[in-house]
Formats: structure tokens, C-alpha cells, sequence
């Protein structure tokens, strides 16, 4: 059996990635493909709890080092106990985020060594890269305004803006970095547009299945 694809969706928050993540699905499962829905942090017990800690840490100090750790301890288990035997299993992997947010948000928005964050990502990775990662874009403006609208308040969100400016931009010089694999949409205009261009961008990849 050919392993199934990897499909990673990146963007800042308010860029309708859960919307978004959503069709997706549908329109791999549509190509009659089996579809592990995941996330991370996250994805598996262990991680999800991880997660839990990442998200609400009480009012204990957490350093950055611990933070980008825990990142990649979660993503760990999820490699290993979800993502690789899906993949092995035939099938298609679509995750609301993976390595590229460590890159983006602890490596350009907190600063952290973006060179000791890659050496993670090997080791944690093994050789494993998505084989396609959608990139949302869009202005921190638009992303805060958006979530800001939904109600959403864990410790990330209450980020100022110049930091998801620096995660945007973060975000950006990955997709020129490596454009064989990222998929940039323009998530600011309307979702039917949107979901026209991410459609487009999975079609190139279903024809070369
Ligand atoms: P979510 O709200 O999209 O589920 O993601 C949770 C938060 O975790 C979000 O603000 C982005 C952040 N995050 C990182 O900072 N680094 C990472 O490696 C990942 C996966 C998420």
C-alpha cells in the first residue's frame, strides 16, 4: 500500500483555518481517500495534555526553552503514535499545524534560535515533511479583528499585534523557502474565493497522487 499524503495548515489566528481545514477534508474524502483529521499540539492523549499545559500554565513562569520543548515533546508522540501509522495505513493526514508554527511562532515571533529549533525538527522528524502545507494568509489586522470577533482569549491570543506581525512574516519567508512545498492562499478575501484557491492548490496535488 502507497502511504497517504501529509497535508499541514498553517496561519495566524482569524485566518479560518478550522473553516477551512473542514473543506479540505471533504475534498480529500470526496477523492475517495480515508482522512486522518488532527491537530497540534496535540492529536493523542499524552500530547493532548501537553497541550492543555502549553495553553493554561496557571501562574507558573514558562521559559521559552521549556515551551519550544514541549512543542516538540507533543509532536513527538503524535508522529509516532498517530500521524506515521495513519500515513503507513494509506491514509491522508490533515493537520491544523505542525513544525512550520514552531518555526513561525517561537522561532520568529519569540526569538527563540531558529538553527536549534531545525536541529529539533530533525530529530523529532526523522526525514517526515508534509508533502503539502496550506499557508492562510493574511494582515494581523484582519487575524486579530476576526478572532477578536469570536471570543477567543487563551494566553496566545492575547499576543499584541507586533507579534503575529512577526509570525506573518515568519510564516512568508518559510513559503519562499521552500516553495515545492507551501501553498499560499490569501485567506482576507471572501471564503468562496478562498476555498477556490485551496482547491486549486489541492488539485495539483491529487494529480500527482
Ligand atoms: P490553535 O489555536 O491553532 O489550536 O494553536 C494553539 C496555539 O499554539 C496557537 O496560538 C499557535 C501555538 N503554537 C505554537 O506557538 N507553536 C507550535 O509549534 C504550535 C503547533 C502551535
Amino acid at each position: 500500500m502507497t502511504r497517504g499524503k501529509f497535508i499541514t495548515v498553517e496561519g495566524i489566528e482569524g485566518t479560518g483555518k478550522s473553516t477551512n481545514i473542514e473543506f479540505i477534508t471533504k475534498r480529500i474524502e470526496a477523492q475517495g481517500f480515508d482522512v486522518l483529521r488532527t491537530r497540534e499540539p496535540g492529536g493523542t492523549p499524552m500530547a493532548e495534555q501537553i497541550r492543555l499545559l502549553l495553553l493554561d500554565h496557571g501562574q507558573e513562569y514558562l521559559p521559552s526553552i521549556a515551551e519550544l520543548l514541549l512543542f516538540f515533546a507533543a509532536r513527538s508522540l503524535h508522529l509516532r503514535n498517530s500521524i506515521i501509522p495513519a500515513l503507513l495505513d494509506g491514509k491522508w493526514v490533515v493537520c491544523d499545524r505542525f513544525t512550520d508554527a514552531s518555526r513561525a511562532y517561537q522561532g520568529s515571533g519569540r526569538g527563540q534560535d531558529l538553527d536549534r529549533i531545525e536541529r529539533l525538527a530533525e530529530w523529532v522528524q526523522q526525514g517526515l515533511e508534509p508533502d503539502m502545507t496550506i499557508l492562510l494568509d493574511a494582515p494581523a489586522e484582519v487575524g486579530m479583528q476576526r478572532a477578536a470577533e469570536r471570543g477567543e482569549g487563551d494566553r496566545m491570543d492575547n499576543e499584541e499585534l507586533a507579534f503575529y506581525q512577526r509570525v506573518r512574516t515568519g510564516y512568508l519567508t518559510l513559503a519562499d523557502m521552500h516553495p515545492e512545498r507551501f501553498a499560499v492562499v490569501d485567506a482576507s478575501r471572501p471564503l468562496p474565493e478562498v476555498q477556490g484557491s485551496i482547491e486549486a492548490k489541492l488539485n495539483t496535488i491529487f494529480s500527482d497522487k
